[in-house]
């Protein structure tokens, strides 16, 4: 029988759930746990080719998972030398074909950035014969530092390369980025498989600094941001006209971005009925799951039917299935309910939903 080993890398405040929905999925498949001594990733073995395997995971879309890469080949290492890693990798690649390396690190206080390592795996493999291509590889190879090397390659041209993709969201960070929210919302979008083309008019509530304004603005959306706290106006206004105001808006102006300073408990629903149907409701406030969620339900009525809630539940304590619970009870106006721990969620899971 095939038995695949995978890298399961989850927060590491839920790799016991993570292991759980695993166990629920594959059951059947002779699934087994081993620990590693680091609390981000254990190593599964399943019963299924890796291809199987990611396709069933993508179909059940567990929460806590947050990526699952196939192991062909593992390694030694010190920082000094990455030679059995390099002669495992050569292993596994073709020299007809183009590839590029990615380097995850669970060990934290290990020397040399990912980045670093990437460049000198990829020099000496090219030493050797390979040809390495940043941007359209046929491989990627990913090399997980733990106390060993696990590594493994995967076709771009496999629907799994996205599951890699993934894991160096850490490396995207640089850029024209606002905040670090804004890498949350883009996984969302993702993840939840989002046609962020047809949100012409999003309301984004507790939007300060802008990163998600900046997001939805980007694809050509108008937004309407509420938050009493100064947004990155300088950025902001390199995107689109931008217009701050105090809530006393009466008629829609020649804006991309309208900023309603304010509190929004403080703003009501109906003060903004002028604006037609808005395609999306945003809501990533520092606030409890309950409340937070409750705040979308009074605005839901400005949301058209069957548009889209993006819903940030915060996680002030490990009561996790209490948050989750608050949060769907409060929101009635919605259906399609899923959650999802994304990579750049912190304490947090980020909640989608459509309008009944
Ligand atoms: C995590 S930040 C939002 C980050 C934002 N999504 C981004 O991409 O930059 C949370 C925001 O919620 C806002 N907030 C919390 N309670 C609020 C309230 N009652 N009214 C308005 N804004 C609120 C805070 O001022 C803060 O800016």
């Amino acid at each position: 029988m095939t038995e695949t080993r995978f890298l399961v890398f989850a927060d590491s405040r839920f790799l016991g759930r993570a292991s759980k929905e695993l166990r629920a999925i594959f059951e059947m498949d002779g699934y087994k746990k081993f620990s590693l001594d680091y609390d981000r990733a254990f190593i599964a073995a399943i019963g299924l080719e890796p291809s199987s395997v990611i396709e069933k995971m993508g179909r059940m879309k567990p929460v806590f998972v947050e990526g699952i890469v196939p192991i062909e080949a593992e390694a030694g290492y010190s920082a000094g030398s990455f030679d059995e890693i390099v002669a495992a990798a050569a292993e596994l690649l073709d020299k007809g074909k183009r590839f590029r390396i990615e380097v995850k690190k669970i060990i934290p206080n290990f020397e040399g950035s990912a980045k670093a390592i990437e460049v000198l795996l990829g020099r000496k493999l090219e030493e050797i014969g390979f040809r390495a291509d940043l941007k359209d590889p046929d491989d990627i190879v990913y090399v997980v530092l733990s106390d060993k090397a696990f590594i493994g390659r995967v076709s771009r041209k496999l629907a799994y390369s996205k599951v890699i993709d993934a894991f160096r969201h850490a490396n995207k960070e640089a850029g024209s980025a606002i905040s670090r929210a804004e890498f949350k919302l883009a996984e969302a979008i993702d993840f939840f498989e989002i046609d962020i083309n047809e949100m012409k008019l999003c309301l984004d509530l507790g939007a300060a600094p802008g990163g998600w304004s900046a997001l939805m603005m980007r694809s050509g959306s108008q937004v309407i941001a509420i938050d009493n706290a100064d947004l990155d106006y300088e950025m902001l206004s390199k995107l689109g006209r931008v217009e701050i105001t105090d809530a006393k808006v009466s008629a829609p102006e020649e804006w991309n971005l309208l900023h309603i300073k304010a509190n929004v408990r403080d703003v009501s629903p109906k003060s903004l009925d002028w604006v037609g149907d808005v395609d999306a409701l945003l809501v990533d406030m520092n606030i409890e799951a309950k409340e937070s969620a409750a705040i979308a339900e009074r605005f839901a009525p400005l949301l058209r039917s069957r548009g889209i809630l993006i819903l940030t539940i915060k996680l002030v304590d490990n009561n996790i299935d209490a948050h989750i619970g608050n949060a769907k009870a409060a929101l009635k106006s919605f259906n399609d309910v899923r959650i999802k721990k994304l990579p750049h969620n912190r304490w947090e899971l980020t909640l989608f939903a459509r309008k009944i």
